[in-house]
Parts: structure tokens; sequence; C-alpha cells
């Protein structure tokens, strides 16, 4: 498992070619395997493979913050809803994290772009979002996990580099 943490980058170019299915399936299947708060599962995923949709949710951030979704050929919308937990970002950030680490597994490039609290323009991304996807006022948005085949290389992370000074032994 640390072999895979050490090899996990953020790709943000990704080649035109597909995820295939059973990658897809996998992925979700990652997403839905995570633990959550008292169980109570409030995580719910909107999988968007369509080119153009992907693009218009990678214009919903500023500057350069969605870069990743511009040639992502899938994105993972990771929402959950709040009447069932009130640590919901918690829970949706693990089972985020889990996808994030099944990308690995399976080499394909993965960027997390985050949603909740960001703005494009005068608009917050989250309502952008949701008049794009039509999700549920209900469901509230934490991220978009941008998906594809890797277009750029990217040195793995080494455990000689980890900054051990932030672990405090009591
Ligand atoms: C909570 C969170 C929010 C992030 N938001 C964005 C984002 O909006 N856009 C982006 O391109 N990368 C985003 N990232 C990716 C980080 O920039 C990246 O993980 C960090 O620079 C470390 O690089 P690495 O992932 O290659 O190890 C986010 C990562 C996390 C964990």
């Amino acid at each position: 498992m640390l072999e895979i943490m050490s090899r996990r980058r953020s790709i943000r170019k990704f080649t035109p070619e597909p995820v295939p299915e059973a990658s897809v399936e996998a992925l979700l299947d990652a997403g839905l395997l995570a633990p959550s708060g008292r169980n109570a599962r409030p995580v719910e995923f909107f999988v968007v493979r369509d080119k153009a949709t992907i693009e218009r949710l990678a214009d919903c951030r500023e500057g350069h913050s969605g870069a990743a979704l511009k040639t992502a050929s899938l994105a993972i919308v990771v929402t959950a809803r709040p009447e069932k937990s009130d640590i919901w970002a918690v829970d949706a950030s693990i089972a985020a994290t889990h996808i994030l680490l099944q990308a690995e597994v399976l080499h394909l490039g993965c960027c997390w772009v985050q949603v909740m609290t960001r703005r494009c323009g005068p608009e917050m991304t989250e309502g952008a979002v949701r008049k794009i996807l039509n999700i549920p006022a209900d469901l509230s948005i934490l991220c978009m996990i941008a998906v594809g085949q890797p277009d750029e290389a990217k040195e793995p992370h080494v455990l000689e580099g980890l900054d051990r000074s932030k672990v405090h032994y009591l």
C-alpha cells in the first residue's frame, strides 16, 4: 500500500483513450467501500463520460484549478447527503481518496478538483456544477475527480522525503 501511495500523483493531462468499463466499476466500488462515520453512508457519485459535459465542469473553476478536467475522459463527482451525516464532507473525502488510490492500482491518472467552498467568478462552483448535472439540492458536492489515461509522467513521492517532524510521539 505504501508503494501505491507513493506512486499516486495528481495527473492533469490525459490521452483521448477512454477508461475501460471494468476500471470505472472498480473505481466506484473503491468509493463505495469507504468507511463512514456511524456507518451512515451519505456519499453518492455521479459518473460523467460525455467529453463536452466534462469540459463544461472544468469551467466551473477559475484559472488553472479545473485544468485536469479539460482532457479527462471520465469525471466522478463526489457528493453526499448532509441530512444523513453532519460529517458528510469527511466521509466524502475518504471515499474520494479511495478512488484516487484505486486509480493508481489501475495505472490510471487522476486529479481531485475541489468544488466545496470554491467559486467561479461571482458564482459558487457547487451551484454551477449542480446546474450542469442536475444534481438535486439535498446532495452537497465535495469534489470532482478527473480520470483518464495519463499523458504526463511524474516522479513518485519518496519515503525519505517525508517530514517526520509532523509526527509527535508521546
Ligand atoms: C482537498 C484537495 C483539493 C484539491 N483541489 C485541487 C483542485 O481544485 N485542482 C487541482 O488541480 N488539484 C487539486 N488538488 C490536488 C493537489 O494540488 C495535489 O494533491 C497536491 O499538489 C500534491 O500533489 P500530488 O497529488 O501529485 O501528490 C487537490 C487535492 C486535495 C487533497
